[in-house]
């Protein structure tokens, strides 16, 4: 268990256990533009967060070569014609989870920042990809 896709795994599971961590990531990501938050005005961020342990253990099991259906999904709902994000938030996103990552999993490093960096990005390139 030393491949990086297995360490960002390890690494999720010490932190999507507890629902603060959601709470937190909103929180941080909310906090990094005016355009984030009005995404989000009619949101129910209770089941916003629990969506999102999802889609995050998507993007991990993507990483550990489970097929991209689930990611092709975020891709279509997350499109122009659908919830129309537009791809320059995904940077904000991905600071988002690493900042809420040094928060909650005690083993976290600059090391494993660029880990969890370069597992995630194939996967959120694909989603920006269909936008
Ligand atoms: C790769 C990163 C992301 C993941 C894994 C993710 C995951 C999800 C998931 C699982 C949902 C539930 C609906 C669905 O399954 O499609 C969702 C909805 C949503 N996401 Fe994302 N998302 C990501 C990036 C973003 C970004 C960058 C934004 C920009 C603000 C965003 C804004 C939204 C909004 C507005 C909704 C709908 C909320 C509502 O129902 O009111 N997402 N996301």
């Amino acid at each position: 268990m030393n491949n990086d896709a297995d360490i960002v795994f390890q690494s999720y599971g010490r932190s999507c256990n507890n629902i603060i961590f959601f709470e937190d990531f909103y929180d941080i990501f909310m906090s990094k533009s005016q355009n984030v938050r009005d995404m989000f005005v009619n949101t129910n961020m209770e089941a916003q967060r629990a969506l999102l342990r999802s889609g995050i253990l998507w993007l991990v099991m993507r990483a550990r070569g489970m097929p991209d259906t689930k990611i092709r999904a975020l891709g279509e709902s997350h499109s122009r014609s659908k919830m129309n994000i537009n791809p320059s938030f995904y940077g904000l996103w991905l600071d988002a989870l690493i900042e809420t990552l040094y928060r909650h999993d005690p083993e976290f490093s600059p090391e494993m920042e660029k880990i969890w960096r370069r597992t995630l990005s194939p996967s959120i390139d694909l989603i920006k990809s269909m936008y």
